[in-house]
């Protein structure tokens, strides 16, 4: 995952960078580089490869200054090669920038750039943002104003660092959105700035966390906070302890918030390094998915544990519905126990955060002597899953240390709706027009889950309704089956509140008979092509006496008539709603559990990695 280091002070900052970046290594990077202030004049070194590439040229040609940015990137706009990698300069040469994020509007701003004689170097969405940073510095505006002018133009989450060699005295950093961090740590006439604490924690604890919004302008001396939108912010310094832990954690008080807080981030980088953007086709290397293959599948055989078993779920209705191929989900406790029916022309695709879970592991080895191909969805790089498989999906959500799992359940829901279009692609079952629909919809995911992420004090108000609730129901269909279940699984496993999820249209076999005022009922009804079934759900429970939170689409009057409470979510695709969805259900089982007062990133029982069968 992308990060970000800055320093502005008497200190050389060359190492300084050098060493952040490196305590951001493990989130995993493909390419690093740097900008230092040398003489009045910027100098760049970047290059592929590891921050051991980036000393090596450092040594062959060093630089030298007291201002400087620096950058590890994964690559999401164009290859990693050295002139993708960041910082990118202007075409002045005066001007230098690292983002992080994804620029979702940025053909159409290259286009204008090159109709007003810019001439790019790169294949990244961020030169961009230098370039119109750069036109309203020729116009005569600061530094600062033509980095708030610039980012006016720009749609998506970002976190953005700039240099300016017309202002060597200072680096402008901004937020927009939830594309990571970008704080701002204050020393003793020297500052610091990252996208993430632990780069820069060794040198102070004093630390400044930009809401989005926000802009920084940067001294040696003095930091001022500004809104994108108006005038000057006040701030507030954080003190933050001397403890890697806490350090990683940031201004979260616990990890899971934290994670379900990085999901736009998580989500921007899952999306990006797989997506050509103007030839509207998916990239999936690591898959080894060749075109015979994807036309030689008859089957494929989906396989996990727990939420990953969920996400499978959705996966089955996406692959079915995108690429016409049969799916089949199994359990992975149960798979291998079923004797089931596979050859060289089936696929069984494994999905695990840990990738080192006992049973997925298990039933991958069933499918591997029986001499079907083996593919992965893992999270940790390197883990068994990913290893023994034949081909894999890399989640890029970077570690997830809450054992409830958030950011690594919407990054396969987006690696199984890609895998679906790139299936469907190969086997020529999609046209182009629909082919770049379905991307342009993916496009649209950063943003609708920041949306989502900033409706947390609706969420909080229905926690606090339901806090001492001994129950809970879930109700989903179609796509969003599967988020009930999850919906379910989260309250569970950190509140230790019974719950259950449950196919919608089950609940008159069963189910109903528990209905009464004391069981809350968390209807999911976002509109999709089971929106109608969910209403007629809805009047059910009211009519039984249950309390209805219903998740509803911004704008759908109906739903307030009838439930009790209304969590927002913004319009989606239907077949991206599940990403949405279960953003506010992670919410509400999180702020539940903290005001029970529970130990949410440690739930009794539980653990990170399952490997035991
Ligand atoms: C729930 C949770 C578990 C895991 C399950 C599989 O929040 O985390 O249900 O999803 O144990 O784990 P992985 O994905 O590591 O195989």
């Amino acid at each position: 995952m992308c990060g970000i280091v800055g320093y502005i002070g008497p200190q050389d900052a060359t190492p300084i960078i050098l060493n952040g970046l490196k305590r951001l290594e493990y989130r995993g990077y493909d390419s690093a580089g740097l900008a230092v202030l040398q003489n009045s004049h910027i100098e760049v070194r970047r290059d592929a490869g590891k921050l051991a590439r980036l000393a090596t040229l450092l040594e062959e040609s060093p630089v030298h200054g007291h201002v400087g940015i620096g950058h590890t990137r994964w690559a999401t706009h164009g290859e990693p090669s050295a002139r993708n990698a960041h910082p990118h300069l202007g075409m002045t040469g005066n001007v230098v920038v690292v983002h992080n994020g994804i620029v979702e509007n940025f053909l159409e701003l290259r286009d204008e750039l090159i109709a007003e004689g810019v001439v790019f170097n790169s294949e990244t969405d961020t030169e961009v943002i230098v370039h119109l940073i750069e036109r309203y510095l020729s116009s005569e505006a600061s530094l600062p104003e033509a980095v708030k002018r610039a980012l006016r133009h720009l749609k998506g989450a970002h976190g953005i660092v700039v240099l300016s060699s017309r202002e060597p005295d200072k680096i402008v950093a901004a937020r927009i959105g939830n594309a990571g961090g970008v704080v701002v740590g204050i020393g003793k006439g020297e500052m610091y700035v990252a996208s993430d604490m632990p780069a820069i924690l060794e040198h102070t604890r004093q630390m400044v966390f930009l809401e989005s919004r926000q802009m920084a302008v940067i001294t040696q001396d003095a930091l001022s906070v500004q809104s994108l939108d108006g005038g000057q912010v006040q701030y507030e310094v954080h003190q933050v302890a001397w403890d890697p832990i806490a350090a990683e954690k940031g201004e979260y008080r616990h990890f899971m918030r934290k994670e379900i807080h990085e999901q736009v981030r998580s989500l921007t980088e899952t999306i990006a390094g797989r997506v050509d953007f103007e030839k509207a086709r998916i990239r999936l290397s690591e898959l080894n998915l060749t075109p015979e293959l994807a036309k030689r599948i008859r089957k494929i055989f989906i396989t996990a544990c727990g939420t990953a078993s969920h996400a499978g779920m959705v996966g089955k209705i996406l692959i079915e519905r995108i690429a016409r191929v049969p799916v089949e989900l199994d359990i992975a406790s149960e798979f291998r126990y079923r004797d089931p029916i596979l050859d060289e022309d089936t696929i069984v695709l494994a999905i695990s955060q840990s990738g080192e879970t006992a049973d997925t592991l298990a039933a991958m080895e069933e499918a591997r002597r029986k001499g079907a191909t083996l593919w992965s969805i893992v999270n940790v790089i390197g883990s068994q899953a990913m290893r023994i498989a034949d081909g894999y999906i890399s989640m890029q959500t970077g570690p997830e240390i809450g054992v409830a799992s958030t950011k690594a359940y919407t990054a396969p829901l987006v690696d199984l709706y890609m895998l679906a279009i790139l299936l469907a692609d190969l086997r020529g079952t999609l046209d182009r027009k629909k082919r770049r629909q379905l991307i342009a919809d993916l496009l649209l995911v950063p943003d609708l889950v920041g949306k989502c992420l900033d409706r947390e004090p609706e969420v909080e108000v229905v926690a606090r309704a339901l806090m001492n609730t001994s129950h809970c129901l879930y109700l989903g269909r179609g796509i969003n089956m599967p988020t009930a279940f999850e919906g379910a699984l989260k309250l569970k496993e950190i509140s230790y509140i019974h719950a259950e999820g449950y196919a919608a249209g089950e609940m008159k076999h069963g189910p109903i008979a528990l209905i009464d005022r004391s069981m809350p009922v968390v209807v999911i009804a976002p509109r999709d092509p089971w929106y109608e079934k969910m209403f007629s759900q809805i009047e059910q429970a009211k009519s039984r006496g249950g309390t209805v939170i219903a998740l509803a689409t911004d704008g759908d009057e109906l739903i307030s008539t009838v439930a009790d409470h209304v969590i927002w979510l913004p319009d989606t695709p239907w077949m991206l709603t599940p990403v949405t969805t279960v953003i506010p259900l992670q919410m509400l089982a999180y702020h539940i559990a903290a005001l029970r007062g529970l130990d949410v990133d440690q739930p009794r029982n539980l653990a990170k990695s399952v490997t035991v069968e």
